[in-house]
């Protein structure tokens, strides 16, 4: 039977540096292996919300321990991920962190996990090989923002997931052409520099961690 790799994709530009690096990924695993199904979810389509805190999944008895029982855009994307063979999350951070929509969707899939009894967490799949990929605009100086972002990520998801292998993209080339817009010259600089001589190899590491994933998939 195929295996599955979703790549929950929390960014609303479909061409630019968090749609790349999900493409590299994508490749790394296709490259892999021809008994992997990448489903590419781009957040931005749906219409759907955070938990809605309504505790279906914390009823006694609930049927909702596996999979969120609220109904909107995201339901049925809800109910097939939680059978994940491997989980991907691609953002460009927005104010520090992962964008809105992506919070919400790890909310709404992790959350019916979550026991409120014992405090155990209970994924319908155990040891689901995980990734987090993240786009952003700040660099090497800014390196222990980033390094909290990401241990925060990685110790949320690594309660439902296996710890999650953190991909970066820095000092993305946030629009293709700077002389159009409000940016100071510093920045346009620096980051259409850092794009010219990092970006491929940003690409190739989203690549490699699509091809570990597919090994772990398949072992
Ligand atoms: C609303 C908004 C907030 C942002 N906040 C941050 C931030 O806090 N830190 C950061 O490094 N980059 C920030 N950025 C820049 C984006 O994360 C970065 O350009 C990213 O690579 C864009 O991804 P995309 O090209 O796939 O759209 C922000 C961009 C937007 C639009």
């Amino acid at each position: 039977m195929m295996k599955k790799i979703f790549i929950i994709d929390g960014g609303p530009r479909k061409n630019m540096n968090t749609a790349q690096m999900v493409e590299s990924f994508t490749k790394g695993v296709q490259d892999t292996s021809s008994e992997i199904e990448v489903k590419h979810i781009r957040l931005y389509d749906y219409d759907f919300h955070g938990c809605y805190a309504c505790m279906a999944c914390k009823v006694k008895g609930t049927k909702f321990h596996d999979y969120c029982g609220r109904k909107d855009g995201i339901t049925d994307i809800l109910q097939e991920a939680a059978y994940a063979d491997g989980m991907v999350f691609a953002s460009p951070v927005y104010y520090g962190d992962v964008t809105a929509q992506t919070k919400c969707f790890i909310e709404r899939i992790t959350f019916p996990w979550l026991s409120y009894e014992n405090f155990s967490t209970n994924p319908p799949k155990k040891n689901i090989p995980s990734a987090i990929i993240y786009t952003m605009n700040a660099g090497e100086e800014n390196q222990d923002i980033i390094e909290n972002m990401c241990q925060h990520n990685e110790w949320l998801l690594g309660m439902f997931y296996e710890k999650p292998d953190r991909i970066l993209a820095k000092s993305t080339k946030q629009v293709k052409d700077y002389s159009r817009f409000e940016f100071s010259e510093a920045m346009a600089q620096s980051h259409d520099q850092w794009h010219e001589e990092h970006f491929a190899e940003e690409l190739q590491s989203a690549y490699d961690a699509g091809k570990r994933m597919a090994e772990k998939v398949m072992d």
